[in-house]
């Protein structure tokens, strides 16, 4: 009987053999790694997607202006901008708590908030909850003349008590002092708006008031400073979306690329203008990243050794 012979061929080298050189063998490894980083990438992305939709932040800044009557000196001010019908909390429980730790004199409200009728329930709420802590009052950013909401909405802040401050303008009383809050009513408003110059002309008309303006745009700065406007608190930018380190946000309203004055103080000559981040996304993909929903706390003050303006 022939006896088949066989032949076996050498067993291959183990890919963890010790002929592979350094090199390669670094190389392996950093390939074997790859998918593990990329997953913790994707998993630290997710995470901050939901954080910087839900969980809001706490912006504390102090202002100090040497115009600012004495009897204002310690005036707190919280301010929330761009909520486009989020919800924090029950009820926005969290966002009305948040609120009323800071245990502000009042509370300014720079518009964005609805766009769509179903919202004004939502809003409505929001109004009863900000006015058992103060005094709340109320400018229009674009999505409310976009959505063509204004007079509803009107509605609600009329029977809640919220202050609607587009083209409008009052005077805050304290210790026999005042200052004056301005608002200016959204560019996308319809033509019968007051310009920013004709506004600060109607709240001076009595003198040179500490002139506090809200106004939805953060993007009309140079327009502040030049009718030097004392303070502005505004919003729109959504603090860029994407907040990478060393940028002021990364996508700017009308996807301007890195904008500018997007979050917290900008001073130029006396005029601070204060950005709020917001308190949401927007758009079709309201995508925020690195940059959670803020609630802004300004307390104004003057500065030490200043003299009585
Ligand atoms: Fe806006």
């Amino acid at each position: 009987m022939r006896r088949r012979l066989t032949w076996a061929a050498p067993a291959a080298r183990s890919p963890n053999s010790h002929f592979l050189s350094p090199r390669r063998r670094r190389r392996r490894g950093r390939v074997r790694r790859a998918p593990i980083l990329l997953l913790f990438v994707v998993a630290a992305l997710a995470v901050d997607l939901v954080v910087s939709n839900t969980a809001l932040e706490l912006g504390v800044y102090t202002l100090a202006h040497a115009r600012l009557p004495a009897a204002f000196d310690g005036f707190r001010i919280v301010h929330l901008s761009d909520w486009h019908a989020a919800e924090f909390g029950p009820g926005n429980r969290d966002l009305i708590e948040m609120t009323r730790r800071q245990a502000p004199d009042i509370i300014v409200l720079t518009g964005d908030f609805v766009q769509r009728l179903g919202e004004l329930p939502r809003m409505e709420a929001l109004c009863r909850g900000l006015m058992a802590v103060a005094p709340v009052y109320y400018v229009t950013g674009n999505h409310e003349w976009a959505g063509r909401v204004v007079d509803p909405l009107r509605a609600v802040l009329r029977e809640t008590g919220v202050v609607y401050l587009d083209n409008d303008y009052v005077f805050l009383s304290r210790g026999g002092e005042q200052i004056c809050l301005a608002g200016l009513m959204d560019q996308n408003g319809p033509r019968t708006k007051l310009s920013l110059s004709e506004l600060t002309a109607l709240a001076r008309r009595g003198g040179d008031p500490f002139l506090v303006l809200l106004s939805h745009r953060y993007d009309r700065f140079s327009e502040y400073v030049s009718q030097r406007v004392d303070v502005v608190f505004a919003g729109h930018a959504h603090g860029g979306l994407i907040r990478l380190p060393f940028t002021d946000g990364l996508i700017g309203p009308g996807r301007v690329l890195f904008p500018r004055h997007t979050s917290g103080v900008t001073w130029e000559g006396a005029t601070a203008m204060v950005t709020s981040r917001g308190l949401a996304g927007v758009g079709r993909w309201p995508l925020r990243l690195f940059n959670r929903p803020e609630v802004v706390s300004v307390t104004l003050t003057r500065p030490k050794g200043a003299e009585t303006p």
